[in-house]
């Protein structure tokens, strides 16, 4: 079967390229993305699906049943673009100013669609449930927690998701077991000191100094307090304060985000930023206060999972077109569904051909994705859901509804 779903899913290429299009137009925002949820209602529907709409958001349910008495497995698509200005000059171009599917996520929600067409096609030979999760305002942190608190993963015993990558070329996947992503929070922090004339800071209490000593010692945080070997990330990316060249300002607000790659690391940074951001302040006389927003957890691939998947990845496109990942410090919601259930998370390639890593990367307004990369993402959602099922004549028989056998 491994190469019929690749044959299968090349042949629906211009509808993956067209829905992708449609999407990539109207791009809407996290929590936001009522249209896109209604396209993907009525393909599904079109399909013979039943769906559950405005599932922690937008968000979009809908069961391929098989084998009822089999198990379940989850696939899912995130939906909602950025709040950036295009600037790719395509064609298709975001007709919404200030909006843009920067990140891919409009290819990512056709491929679960391509996807859903062949299992949906194929479910009588499915020895379980396909469960398509198409997931609202992954960009904000929010959409996965949102759907689980709605009840999405009750029953899954397995989930598998994919991000496309322009800097990796099309026809290339990325795979690796263990910590893939990183964890993802905010901070907010606010510097009370007390205004005056600019040319007399005697009289006053600068929270602009005192804010600029807290940004250079946050990063001692990353070089003095955490093992060189543990990847810590402390950006402070906001500084509001004063309006005059003369003035010095009463009060200063920041806001940052935090990243590890290790939950144990994580673990220890509130407690540190913390006494860092009020001991500073407190020695410039200023009083400060921080929010520690927790905000996502470490990725973390489930090594059995990710063996299956990549098990599948092989039989479908070939042993060649697989890497191993790179970590990275960049977020993905898609860590709370991993949190609960074992499954696998990977990158699929979507840059050009040659010299893909030159391309412009993942929230960049120039960022283009490769539509090559569609059959194939569509494909690989498929076999391995399928594959993991159970599926086809090697898995007849075997008594295996893990589907250990391989769909080769
Ligand atoms: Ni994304």
């Amino acid at each position: 079967m491994s190469e019929t779903w690749l044959t299968r899913a090349n042949a629906l290429t211009a509808s993956l390229v067209e829905t992708r299009r449609r999407l990539h137009r109207y791009p809407e925002l996290s929590f936001q993305e009522r249209e896109t949820a209604a396209l993907v209602a009525r393909e599904l529907s079109r399909m013979g699906l039943t769906c559950r709409t405005e599932v922690g958001g937008h968000g979009v349910v809908a069961d391929i049943v098989g084998d009822p008495s089999g198990p379940i497995v989850a696939l899912r698509a995130d939906m909602d673009a950025l709040p950036i200005e295009e600037a790719s000059g395509l064609p298709f171009s975001s007709e919404r100013p200030g909006v843009m599917h920067a990140c891919g996520h409009d290819a990512h929600t056709a491929m679960l669609l391509g996807a859903a067409r062949l299992l949906s096609e194929e479910r009588e030979r499915l020895k379980g449930t396909v469960r398509l999760l198409f997931q609202s305002a992954e960009e904000i942190n929010e959409g996965a927690k949102a759907m689980i608190g709605e009840g999405v993963l009750e029953g899954v015993r397995e989930i598998y998701g994919l991000h496309n990558l322009p800097t990796l070329p099309a026809g290339k996947t990325a795979v690796r077991p263990g910590p893939l992503m990183g964890s993802v929070d905010r901070i907010e922090i606010g510097i009370e000191g007390r205004g005056a004339h600019g040319a007399i800071p005697d009289q006053g209490v600068d929270p602009i100094v005192c804010a600029s000593a807290i940004v250079m010692s946050l990063q001692s945080l990353v070089s003095r307090e955490t093992s060189p070997f543990d990847p810590v990330v402390v950006t402070v990316g906001s500084i509001r304060s004063g309006d005059a060249n003369n003035v010095i300002p009463s009060s200063c607000a920041m806001t940052g985000t935090v990243r590890a790659f290790d939950p144990e690391v994580r673990r220890e940074l509130p407690a540190r930023i913390e006494r860092i951001v009020t001991r500073i302040a407190e020695g410039h006389r200023c009083r400060a206060s921080v929010k520690y927003i927790a905000q996502t957890a470490v990725l973390v691939n489930h090594p059995g999972a990710t063996e299956k998947a990549s098990g599948a990845i092989d039989a479908i496109a070939g042993p060649d077109c697989r890497q191993v990942a790179a970590p990275t410090l960049a977020g993905e919601d898609f860590s709370e569904y991993l949190k609960r259930v074992p499954g696998c998370f990977f990158w699929l390639g979507s840059g050009p051909e040659r010299d893909a890593e030159l391309a412009y990367g993942l929230h960049h307004p120039r960022f283009e994705l490769n539509e090559a990369c569609l059959p194939l993402g569509a494909a690989l959602l498929a076999g391995i859901a399928a594959d993991r099922l159970g599926y086809g004549p090697l898995s007849d028989g075997s008594g295996d509804a893990a589907g250990d056998g391989r769909s080769a």
